[in-house]
């Protein structure tokens, strides 16, 4: 199978999760658009969905399923997303999208967190994909020095202005042993938006595509 192959095998069986009437949390990047391909199949059952992402939201709506404002709603049952890494604590590496700061927000708000990957996410260790931040465009210097003291090393990603109008910088070469503390670590720079580190809220299930067929790991 491909790795395209295992990404639309775990899009299609998160739909197991989704309850009728219920509003979903979607994420963002080719795992979750497969996810919304298996939604658009059940999408008279569901009331709709709020979106990590103006791309995830145009697929969505290009579907006709209903997407609503974060602010419109107080919590949800599930949201489903990809992860670019995950250990086996669950914690994970999110932003390779440049979508952190909306897919923390609506993590934030959902009771389950259901990430889709495909197997070669699984990690023992995270930190070989490298780490992004999102980070207010006038703090980029500053905020970059200070990922340097940690014993990373902070590259701006040229070009790419996230949905919130800021900038990200990944760590490369760092190797995260403690997610938690690196994660908080990260929230108490100045100038930080969103680290992409889902360490304290980490996910309830995921569903990872392997060769041999779809594993639930929780
Ligand atoms: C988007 O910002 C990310 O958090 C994605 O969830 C992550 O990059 C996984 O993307 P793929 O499903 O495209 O591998």
């Amino acid at each position: 199978m491909t790795q395209d192959e295992l990404k639309k095998a775990v899009g299609f069986a998160a739909l197991k999760f989704v309850k009728p009437n219920t509003i979903v949390g979607v994420g963002t990047g080719s795992t979750a658009a497969h996810f919304i391909d298996a939604l658009a199949t059940i999408k008279n059952d569901i009331i709709g969905t709020v979106s990590s992402s103006e791309a995830s939201t145009a697929k969505l709506k290009a579907y006709g399923i209903p997407v609503f404002d974060c602010n419109e709603v107080d919590s949800l049952d599930i949201y489903v997303d990809g992860a670019d890494e995950i250990n086996h604590q669950m914690h994970m590496i999110k932003g390779g999208g440049a979508a952190l700061t909306r897919e923390k927000i609506i993590s934030a708000i959902s009771k389950q967190f259901i990430c889709i990957v495909d197997e070669s996410k699984l990690v023992n260790t995270l930190g070989r994909f490298p780490l992004p931040i999102e980070v207010i465009p006038m703090a980029r210097s500053y905020v970059a020095r200070e990922l340097f003291k940690l014993g990373g090393k902070p590259i701006y990603r040229e070009g790419v202005v996230t949905d919130n109008g800021n900038v990200i910088l990944d760590i490369h070469d760092f190797m995260i042993i403690n997610p938690i503390e690196v994660e908080n670590k990260i929230n108490n720079i100045a100038g930080v938006v969103t680290v992409g580190l889902f360490a304290n809220r980490s996910a309830n299930i995921a569903l990872v595509g392997t060769t041999n067929g779809v594993k639930e790991v929780r």
